[in-house]
């Protein structure tokens, strides 16, 4: 395994392979766990060359987020790739210039709802460093996950609108054995908080059951939702069902939708997220993969 820490040096390692075989990438932000790495094995399936970038995109935190303190285990994350076959690991210093980045990426209207609109910003830095990322490693394919469903949607219209040669691939959330979805901010959690996460992930699964018994109406499958969150102690930030590609609020269950959760256990904020289908839908007309896979 290789790992590179310039632009110049992945481009000259690249430039043999290119065009002749599959480069997979998938980038992160390092602190790796299951969740990532059920991404790099898919990378390894579907390609020859697997690129894995760790690289903590300061444009992409708000003032007051967690930049300084988001956890920095590289040694580990590189350990972990080893393992999994990885081929190269690119782990730039700085993509920015130093007198700060004068051309950008903006997104509109997908980043107005859900954690675009309580993290104003934060999704035009995820397409300009994934944007750059993209220049440098020029991938066949990426590789995302749907945990970050709004981010996986963005990056899909990103590709498409600006005609970026990139196929994006989502792969299925991967969850603790309580529903948990897996996170580099879990550790953030007591255990007190820990043993209130798996509430959040029951509270999306009541609403799939209700809409299964026949319940079509968002705003009922909301009011439940709302009502187990409730028991526990937890109000959420939003939780929504909205189409899984426009991201617009759905009144009804009758496109593919997603039900979406953010609250804070403690002072951690977690997301979640997983699709909703009709009883007569499940395991047939699926665009794409289940969200939900456990940890064995
Ligand atoms: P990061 O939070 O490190 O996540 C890297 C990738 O891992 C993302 O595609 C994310 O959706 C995926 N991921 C995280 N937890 C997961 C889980 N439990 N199951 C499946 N996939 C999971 O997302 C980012 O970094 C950054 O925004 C980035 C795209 C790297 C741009 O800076």
């Amino acid at each position: 395994m290789n790992i590179i820490e310039t632009t110049e040096e992945l481009r000259r390692t690249l430039a043999p392979v290119r065009g002749r075989e599959r480069i997979a990438f998938v980038p992160t932000m390092g602190c790796l766990h299951e969740g990532h790495l059920g991404l790099i094995r898919k990378a390894r399936r579907l390609a020859d060359i697997v690129v894995v970038s760790i690289y903590i995109n300061p444009m992409q935190f708000g003032p007051n987020e967690d930049f300084d303190a988001y956890p920095r285990t590289f040694e580990q994350d590189s350990a972990l790739c080893e393992k999994e076959g990885v081929d190269i690991i690119f782990h730039p210093h700085n993509l920015y210039p130093v007198d700060g980045i004068k051309v950008s990426l903006r997104v509109s209207e997908l980043d107005g709802c859900l954690c675009g609109a309580s993290r104003p910003g934060h999704f035009n830095g995820v397409v300009t460093v994934v944007n750059m990322l993209f220049n440098i490693v020029q991938p066949d394919i990426a590789i995302f996950g749907e945990k970050d469903w709004q981010q996986l949607a963005i990056i899909s219209r990103m590709v498409s609108d600006l005609h970026m040669g990139v196929e994006i691939i989502g792969a299925p959330t991967l969850r603790e054995n309580d529903g948990v979805a897996l996170s580099s901010r879990n550790r953030y959690l007591s255990i007190e908080d820990r043993s209130k996460a798996p509430r959040l992930h029951e509270a999306l699964q009541s609403i799939q059951n209700l809409l299964e018994q026949g319940e079509t109406q968002s705003s009922k499958l909301i009011e439940l939702g709302k009502a187990r969150l409730a028991d526990a102690g937890i109000t959420p930030e939003y939780l929504e069902i909205r189409n899984a590609v426009t991201l617009q609020t759905a009144n009804t269950i009758d496109a593919p939708c997603r039900v979406f959760i953010a609250a804070r256990i403690g002072n951690t904020r977690l997301i979640d997220n997983i699709p909703l289908e009709h009883a007569t839908d499940r395991e047939s007309d699926r665009i794409i993969e289940p969200a939900t896979e456990t940890l064995l």
